[in-house]
């Protein structure tokens, strides 16, 4: 269970809610609650009466709320700080609420969905009539995951069996900041913008990936990666007999990190610069940290890399580095979505 940084005095929203608080009012107030079978269930009662719920998932955190109740949906925009017309993924926890959202499903987002679900890949389908504009940003097009982490599945099994259809989650951080990849993360980014008795952060853990999924558009004849993740292209061929296409930018479709400065932490990011005095450092194990650097993390491998990265960010920020420099791994596979996130983040594009 995570600390209690005490919640604020809510933001004054009332949602009309009946939604019993979770935690009496004499015991500390903290948003951070354990995934226990009891908290969940409850968990999914709020979200069904409209509150929002830090969702832990293989890839990041999400601030999860039903897709279906604008209410909701709109209190997830403005605790974030987001544009009403980026849209959100909706998320489900079995394969037959596919149907429920997107129709024409081409055979190969079909097999996408099979193959890698529950898992770290979106699928960005047409739409049916539930998937409302104020989830879509007004696009006929509508974006599905079904993440793999238990947690975020037992939930998702909990509020479909109160007749939820998805959650509507993004990554729960402030817009254009880093993604949190623990329950701690949510609640310092967003903690007083939630409201006190109504969300609460589930502590799902570290996730265990650490970058946000794969984003594949199925909306033509050939699959196209908006976002890559570390369901990678190589992956995604060996399945599809299309080969999938890179991000087409003559599409007007609105994708992550199509925004100038995404992903970044407060600290200026470099890549693969030379060091200079004060820097923190991140690189794998075998880099050595230059003279004068903090060292912000050694991972042994590239997927250990993504894994602690956004957290490396973040102490970065805590330890008020004005300047850090990354050293990115090469490769092919997760490398590809590294290098994506980073040059964003530090608004190399
Ligand atoms: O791993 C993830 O995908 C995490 C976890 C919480 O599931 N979620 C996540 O959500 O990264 P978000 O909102 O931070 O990023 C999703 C991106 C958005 O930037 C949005 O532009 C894109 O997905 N997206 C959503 N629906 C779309 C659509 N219909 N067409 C094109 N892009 C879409
Ligand atoms: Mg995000």
């Amino acid at each position: 269970m995570g600390t209690t940084r005490g919640r604020g005095k809510g933001n004054g929203i009332s949602l009309g809610l009946k939604i019993e608080p979770f935690i009496g009012e004499n015991l500390p107030v903290t948003l951070i609650i354990a995934p226990t079978p009891e908290n969940i269930k409850k968990a999914s009662v709020a979200l069904k009466n409209g509150a929002l719920i830090g969702m832990p998932t293989e890839t990041v955190y999400g601030l999860a709320g039903d897709a279906e109740n604008e209410c909701a949906v709109k209190r997830i925009y403005d605790v974030k700080g987001r544009p009403y017309d980026h849209p959100l993924i909706v998320h489900i926890g079995s394969h037959e609420y596919l149907d429920k959202w997107a129709v024409n499903i081409p055979e190969y987002a079909r097999k996408l969905a099979s193959e890698f679900w529950p898992g770290p890949i979106t699928l960005i389908l047409e739409r049916t009539t539930l998937a409302k504009d104020f989830i879509t940003g007004n696009q006929d097009s509508v974006g599905i995951r079904f993440p793999s982490h238990n947690t975020a599945i037992e939930l998702l099994k909990a509020f479909h069996s109160l007749g939820g259809n998805g959650l509507a989650a993004p990554s729960a951080n402030n817009f254009g900041a880093v993604s949190p990849t623990e329950a701690e993360a949510v609640n310092e980014e967003l903690g007083r913008n939630l409201t006190l008795h109504f969300d609460f952060i589930l502590d799902g853990g570290n996730a265990q990936i650490g970058i946000e999924s794969t984003i594949v558009s199925c909306l033509d004849a050939r699959p196209s990666i908006l976002r890559f993740g570390s369901i990678t292209k190589s992956d995604i061929e060996q399945i599809v007999d299309i080969k999938p296409v890179n991000i087409d930018n003559s599409k007007k479709i609105k994708f992550s990190g199509k925004l100038e400065k995404h992903y970044s932490p407060l600290a200026t990011l470099v890549l693969n610069s030379q060091p200079e005095s004060g820097d923190g450092f991140i690189a794998l194990k075998s880099v050595k940290t230059p003279i004068n650097n903090v060292r912000l993390a050694s991972p042994v491998d590239a997927l250990e890399f993504a894994k602690q990265l956004y957290a490396s960010l973040r102490k970065g920020d805590k330890l008020k580095l004005e300047r850090i420099n990354v050293i990115l791994p090469v490769g092919t596979g997760i490398e590809i979505a590294l290098e994506e996130r980073l040059r964003k983040a530090a608004h190399q594009l």
